[in-house]
Formats: C-alpha cells, structure tokens, sequence
C-alpha cells in the first residue's frame, strides 16, 4: 500500500512532527521531546480545571475501521483535553462497509474541515496511505495499521518504563509473547533501541516470533525463565488470534503452562521489575490475575499515561501545522 518511505512523509522542514505514523527514522531527540512534551501534561487530569487551550478551533476526526476501546477514548480525552473538537467515525459500521473506498472516505472527512485524522485499520500501511493522499493541512496520527507499528502506544509504554526506572540506556527489558502478529512489539523494539537500552529481548514459541527477529536488534529466546531473567521490565502481549491463520499453538491452557507469567516464574526478573500488557489482556492465558492485579503491574498506569503521551503528540503535529500558517 505505501510507496514512499514514512519518515520522509513524518517530519516538515523544520523537523517538526507533522504526522506520527511510526517509530522508525525518528531520532532520540525526537523521542525524548515527545516523553518531556508528555511530562507537562501528565499533571492536568488529576486537577480541578483538566483542559489547557493549546488546541482550540481545532478538529480531530478519530477514524477507526478497527475496534478499540482504550485507544479511542485516550485519543478522544487526550483531544478534548486540549479543548480540540472530536468528531468519531466507527467506520466498521460507516460507509466503507457499504463500499466506499479508504480516499473517498478520506475526501469526505477533509470536507468536513478536520485537522487531524487519528487513523486505526487492520491492513498494514493504511495511515502511511492516507498521510500521503490527505491534504497539506492535515496531520495524521497512526492508533495502529495492521501488524506493523502502533507508535503511540510504543510511547506510552516508554513513558511508564521512564517514570519507574529513570535513564533507558542500563536497562534490560523483554517482549513476552505473540510478537509475530504484534504492531506494539515492533514500535517498542524500535523505540527501546532508538532510547540506547542495554538488551532487548522477545521471548516465545518459535511460531509466534517473526523468523526475521535477530535483525530487529534483539536476543529471542523460547524459554520463559531465561529469557526475563535479570531484566528491569518485562511486557506481555495478547494472543493476536484475529490475525493467526490457522492453529500457531497447541492450545491456550498449554500456552499458559509454557508462557503464562506466574508469581512464581518473575521472581527470575530482577525484584524491581515491572511488569507491562498494552491491554485487552487474557487472564489466565498470558498472565495470572495475581500478576496483572499484582504490586509490580503498572498496566492501568499505561492507560492513564496513554492520555498525556496522546496529548503531547496531538500537540506536537499541530505546531507542525501552525509553521504553515506562519508561512502563508
Ligand atoms: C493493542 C493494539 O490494538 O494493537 N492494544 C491497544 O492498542 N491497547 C494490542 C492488542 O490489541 O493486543
């Protein structure tokens, strides 16, 4: 679907983030200005007056031909948060479903004078796609295409990994689970790599990791012990059974036994680790209750951090917009 390079489309002439599509080409600096620009908006839900007035007149079209539910609505209160209007296309019910192509749907939401679009769909490439067909005027941000990046929620993860344990370069972290299949697990390999941490692992069954692992810049390992042994974070992931075609595990009470995160097998973490799931999770079958619900879980924490790090890249796409208008 893409035919140009996403960093190119990615940043104006000035550097400035002018669609967010995914991780890669995105320097340090970048990622460190999107933490700190998420930092100065982690404060505000938690105040009496929540809404700063940064993005005022502006609209942001949140079109998801995808379902969600956290992601939405962290779009949606990150954008109401800076007094942006939203405006909220379930396209699984809309007109694409009754034949409607992805630019006419496109043209259609442009004539309705949106400023951004916040693009989520099942094939990869698709907000590359419309990034490259949508007016000059419009930002997109990618909420996850397909199997291949989800770099706000690489953000927030980064966000969380930074509040608890500070400066990413001594830490070792690992990627537990259907990483094949994962958008959140490529945008967080890349981000992890671009932050310099010391390692970063995938851990799983051989069919749910991609064959091309080691030249993502990470150690695979098939054994659960080993492979979170000593790290600082360890992140789980969902079974991606919607994009599995066919039968990839013998079964999930057997994928539980070999890879289900238990009390007892992250005492081979380091004590302090936390432990991360970008959510919806399956009890049971990629970790247990007790671990999810756990004093090393900060899996809700992702949620909350979601908005300020949605905010920051909301913002920061709109100032790309205002060096526009400055030259008109
Ligand atoms: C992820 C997604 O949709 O890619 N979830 C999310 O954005 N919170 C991960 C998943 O669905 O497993």
């Amino acid at each position: 679907m893409a035919s140009s390079r996403p960093r190119d489309l990615q940043l104006n002439e000035n550097g400035r983030l002018r669609h967010f599509l995914t991780i890669e080409g995105l320097s340090r600096d970048l990622l460190i200005r999107i933490l700190d620009t998420a930092e100065s908006f982690a404060a505000l839900p938690g105040r009496p007056v929540k809404k700063v007035p940064l993005l005022r007149g502006r609209i942001i079209t949140n079109l998801f031909f995808e379902n969600s539910t956290r992601t939405r609505t962290t779009f949606e209160l990150a954008a109401k948060l800076l007094s942006a209007d939203v405006i909220n296309f379930n396209i699984g019910t809309s007109a694409t479903s009754k034949g409607e192509t992805l630019l006419d749907t496109l043209r259609n939401i442009e004539a309705m004078h949106s400023d951004m679009f916040v693009v989520r769909h099942a094939q990869s490439g698709a907000a590359h796609f419309i990034a490259e067909h949508a007016s000059p005027r419009v930002s997109v941000i990618n909420a996850g295409d397909g199997r291949h990046a989800h770099p706000t929620q690489a953000m927030l993860d980064m966000f969380t990994i930074r509040k608890h344990k500070g400066d990413f370069t001594p830490l070792r972290v690992a990627i537990v689970g259907d990483v094949l299949h994962s958008r959140v697990a490529r945008s967080q390999i890349l981000a992890l790599n671009t932050l310099g941490v010391s390692e970063v692992r995938v851990v799983g069954p051989r069919t749910l990791l991609p064959s091309d692992a080691r030249s993502m810049g990470v150690h695979v390992f098939h054994d659960l012990a080993e492979g979170i042994r000593d790290v600082d974070v360890v992140i789980m992931l969902r079974l991606q059974n919607e994009r599995m075609d066919g039968a990839l595990l013998p079964s999930e009470h057997e994928y539980f036994r070999l890879y289900g995160l238990t009390d007892e097998r992250l005492e081979n973490a380091k004590p302090d680790a936390i432990v991360m799931h970008p959510g919806p999770m399956n009890r049971g079958i990629e970790l247990d209750s007790a671990v999810a619900d756990g004093p090393r879980s900060v899996i809700l924490q992702q949620v909350s951090y979601g908005i300020a790090v949605r905010m920051a890249v909301l913002s920061m796409a709109m100032q790309s917009q205002a060096d526009l208008e400055v030259e008109a």
